[in-house]
């Protein structure tokens, strides 16, 4: 089993980013790099973040015209980044522009191209925010309609909540790679997340991937924190 912990530094700035990066490294399996640190560091903290050995997902929820995802893709794909973000909301065109920029970049540069991960609806949205949009439905029959919409551009990944895993499990099959954030351990507290599933509950449901925040940075000790997170996940992750 490969490391699923991808640990989100929500932080201003690169220093304390790259300090947390460099004790985590060994423990866990990559990076989230979200828009608050990128904006405020730029593409130097990806660097950074590389040179530590670490996978880095790049979460930057795309979502313009096709050539203009594309391009972005294409400069994810040279800093190096394992993961990257669009909205499935941008359309089949948009999502299979972001998935072939992945793949021919990485073909250029002789790399693995990076996930592309499709975001269906923001876990801040509810019905109601749908209906203002003239989206009828459930927030889950929009969720299944876009990852079915993002899997059929060629998309190999999505990023879902606790809630959806088995959902998106059951429909899409095992091969999607399903990326999870609102992760709690029992031990730690909720903050603003709403609907919560441990580590080891998440994977049990069919998650690849963990995005972990606040239980990880926020402890007195982060690497104890991680080292027990792994111990309920697979004790073979901790080395
Ligand atoms: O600190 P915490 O574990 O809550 O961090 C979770 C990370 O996942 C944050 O970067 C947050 O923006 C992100 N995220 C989320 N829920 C979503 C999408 C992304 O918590 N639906």
């Amino acid at each position: 089993m490969i490391n699923p912990i991808i640990v989100a530094l929500d932080m201003p700035s690169s220093q304390k980013a790259l300090e947390l990066a460099e004790e985590l490294a060994p423990l866990v399996g990559a990076f989230k790099v979200g828009k608050q640190l990128f904006i405020s560091s730029g593409p130097d903290v990806i660097r950074k973040l590389r040179a530590t050995g670490a996978k880095v997902f790049l979460d930057l929820k795309l979502n313009d015209i096709p050539n203009t995802v594309a391009k972005a893709v294409i400069a994810a794909t040279d800093l190096g980044v394992q993961m990257t973000t669009v909205h499935a909301s941008g359309g089949t065109e948009m999502l299979a522009a972001a998935e072939n920029a992945a793949h021919e970049q990485a073909a250029m540069l002789r790399a693995e191209a990076p996930l592309v991960l499709g975001v269906t609806v923001l876990t801040s949205m509810d019905d109601n925010n749908l209906a203002e949009l003239g989206i009828g439905g459930s927030v889950q029959e929009q969720v299944l309609r876009l990852a079915k919409l993002a899997t059929n551009a060629g998309l190999r990944g999505l990023v879902c909540s606790p809630q959806e895993i088995e959902m998106l499990r059951a429909e899409l099959g095992g091969t999607v790679q399903l990326v999870t954030p609102g992760i709690r351990p029992e031990w730690s507290q909720a903050n603003d997340q709403k609907r919560t599933m441990t580590p080891a509950e998440a994977i049990q449901a069919g998650a690849n991937w963990l995005v972990i925040g606040r239980p990880i940075t926020g402890a007195a000790d982060p690497k104890s924190a991680a080292i027990r997170i792994l111990h309920t996940i697979n004790p073979e992750l901790v080395p």
